[in-house]
């Protein structure tokens, strides 16, 4: 069984025919709402909304620990995370699907391991590639399938949030080579990681990142709701084509 980590935009899979949903309790609290189990066209998968059903949850707010170890207390096969992202790279226009391959860590105050106290021996994971080639390979196929387009390959800069950036910390975040930036890639993937779970992002672009395209005066929330309502449906159809492999 997968498990969707829906983002901003994807509080709800329209496609999934729910048979339960669960709360669960973890030694690090509670994940950001009861699990959805269901099916889509047959294939079981587990979904929840990372910001909380009713969008309440900021970036740095997010339980990223309860998260994590609720999928990986339910065994999950892999886990393919959906987050909407400023675009930076001059070919991230609004609307533009991504599968990133690499990740910068800007985040900072957040709980981003499992790997302290007294009693927890400290492991270094291997974080060369933080994100499954496996998985991703299947979300292409996936993407690939429905026909829909989409760049394979791509740093993601995860900031901190809530606010969005001002545009000569976007410029610096280009300067340091990163592509799309958002405000939950971290420490969602490297908690992945540490538990030994398979986890992928696709990622939709919903704006130009400050002073980046034509929002070089302001990014606007109304554009960027758009922009994600418009790209969900594209996102849907890829996960039924992805649970379907
Ligand atoms: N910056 C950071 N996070 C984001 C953005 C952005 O421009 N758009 C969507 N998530």
């Amino acid at each position: 069984m997968f498990a969707i980590i829906g983002g901003s935009g994807l509080a709800k899979l329209t496609n999934l025919e729910v048979s339960k949903r669960q709360v669960m309790r973890t030694p690090y609290g509670e994940p950001s709402g009861a699990l959805t189990f269901g099916q889509i066209n047959g294939v079981d998968v587990v979904f929840f909304a990372r910001h909380g059903y009713g969008h309440t949850i900021a970036p740095h707010e997010i339980n990223y620990r309860a998260n994590l170890w609720a999928l990986h207390a339910l065994d999950v096969d892999g886990i393919i995370s959906i987050a909407s992202v400023g675009g930076i790279r001059q070919d991230m226009q609004p609307g533009t699907l991504v599968i990133p391959d690499q990740i910068i860590d800007y985040t900072f105050g957040r709980k981003h391991t499992f790997f302290e106290g007294p009693e927890q021996p400290v492991n270094h994971i291997d974080f060369t590639q933080p994100y499954s080639e496996e998985l991703r390979a299947h979300l292409f196929a996936a993407v690939d399938g429905v026909s829909e387009a989409c760049v394979l390959g791509a740093t993601y800069a995860c900031t901190q949030g809530p606010r969005l950036e001002t545009a000569a910390e976007i410029r610096r975040l280009e300067r340091d080579g990163a592509d799309i930036v958002g405000m939950t890639g971290m420490p969602e993937a490297a908690l992945a990681r540490e538990l030994g779970l398979k986890y992928a992002t696709l990622a939709i672009v919903a704006n130009w990142a400050a002073g980046k395209g034509d929002s070089r005066e302001t990014v606007s929330k109304e554009g960027i709701q758009q922009t994600l309502e418009q790209a969900m449906h594209r996102v849907r159809k890829i996960l039924v084509a992805f649970v379907a492999q």
